[in-house]
């Protein structure tokens, strides 16, 4: 039964003790979110996973991205767990290392390699968060960098004093909605198109270029639509649209805010008077944030539920397995980045813990 599992799985967590940290993102189900010790957006669990340099485990309750860039950042000697293994990111699986060495070898026939005047690089990869370790570590050995969504401004400040320009990967929204913000015109931000020559720019094109999208998405936040906010606002005219920058331009325009998930936390935990939030985001946060905070009303922007699906996949039954194997002293569900790939892509999460707001 339920009960049992839960009961399994804080058994589990009090014999293993100091030796075991739980993480879990903000988007999972609550069964699962009772049993982290830190829940946070991205960027706070790659560095919680920092602050616990004694714990030989940290079993993540995330998806698969998430969970080697917590490898990456811990100790050699702590073991990384991923209670299911299919709890993946669709939209990391977008850019695919192959396709973006294709289309940088592209990029670099057109923009040479020499730096200009202010000893700014032709072009700077920056990839989010959501990508494979892979591709992180690309980033790494050519000058680049990773973000989140809570931090895409700074970073692109960052990649913006050391290049000239920009390739932005896998979500064209988070990147183009960030460089929007920033002032940069919506005809310099063309989109790669890895089936065209040139990805389906011209030479011209690309040389005026100051952010070379890729063309990833979450299937989740794309979704979100300008109608939703209008009815939103049809039946609540003081509705606060909070939403989170991976939706579509058009929705993050017409939103009252955007932010990461984090964002989206404190936008509503510092509400002094009783609000109306209608909120474009994953709606196992919603609907916390909506039990959390009662004096509030808050809803999901999307009226038809919307989880995202891989975040779903750790289920308690996962934790109390996992967990249960750890007890008897096997490790299952490890997550291992291969060491050459560890030390490039550290480079790159590095510089984007190092890059200051
Ligand atoms: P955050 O960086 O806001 O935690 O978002 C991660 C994510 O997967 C959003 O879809
Ligand atoms: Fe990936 Fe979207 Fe799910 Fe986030 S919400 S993990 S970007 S599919």
């Amino acid at each position: 039964s339920t009960n049992e599992l839960h009961a399994r799985i804080r058994a589990a967590k009090e014999t293993l003790g100091e030796r075991l940290v739980i993480l879990g993102h903000f988007y999972q189900r609550d069964e699962v979110v009772q049993h982290a010790d830190f829940l946070g957006d991205s960027f706070q669990l790659a560095n919680a996973a920092l602050t616990k340099p004694d714990a030989e485990y940290i079993v993540f309750c995330g998806v698969h991205f998430m969970a080697e860039t917590a490898d990456i950042l811990a100790r050699d000697s702590q073991r990384v767990i991923l209670p299911n293994l299919a709890a993946g990111c669709s939209m990391a699986d977008m850019a695919d290392i192959d396709s973006v060495e294709a289309a940088w070898e592209e990029l670099v026939s057109v923009y040479g390699t020499e730096p200009d005047a202010d000893g700014r690089a032709p072009i700077i990869p920056v990839t989010y968060m959501n990508s494979s370790a892979a591709l992180k570590a690309f980033c790494g050995r050519n000058g680049g960098i990773v973000c989140t969504s809570s931090n895409a401004k700074t970073v692109l400040e960052w990649a913006f004093e050391r290049g000239q320009r920009v390739l932005f990967f896998p979500d064209q929204h988070l990147g183009r909605n960030t460089a929007k913000a920033m002032g940069v015109p919506l005809e310099q931000m063309p989109m790669w198109n890895p089936r065209k020559p040139l990805g389906g720019s011209t030479r011209d094109e690309l040389l005026d270029a100051r952010v070379v999208l890729w063309h990833g998405f979450c299937s989740v936040h794309k979704r979100f639509t300008v109608e939703q906010i209008e009815n939103a606002r049809a039946v609540y005219p003081d509705v606060r649209v909070v939403v989170h920058p991976e939706c579509p331009m058009p929705v993050v325009d017409a939103a009252d805010e955007a932010g990461s998930t984090d964002y989206i936390r404190r936008a509503v935990a510092g509400a002094t008077e009783p609000t109306t939030f209608a909120i474009g985001t994953e709606v196992n946060m919603v609907n916390r944030l909506a039990a959390e905070y009662p004096q509030h009303t808050i809803f999901c922007l999307d009226p038809v539920i919307c989880p995202c699906s891989t975040m779903y996949r750790i289920h308690p039954g996962y934790l109390a397995w996992v967990l249960g194997e750890l007890v008897a002293g096997r490790v299952v569900n490890e997550i291992v980045v291969p060491s050459t790939i560890q030390d490039e892509a550290r480079v790159a999460l590095e510089r984007m813990l190092a890059a200051k707001p």
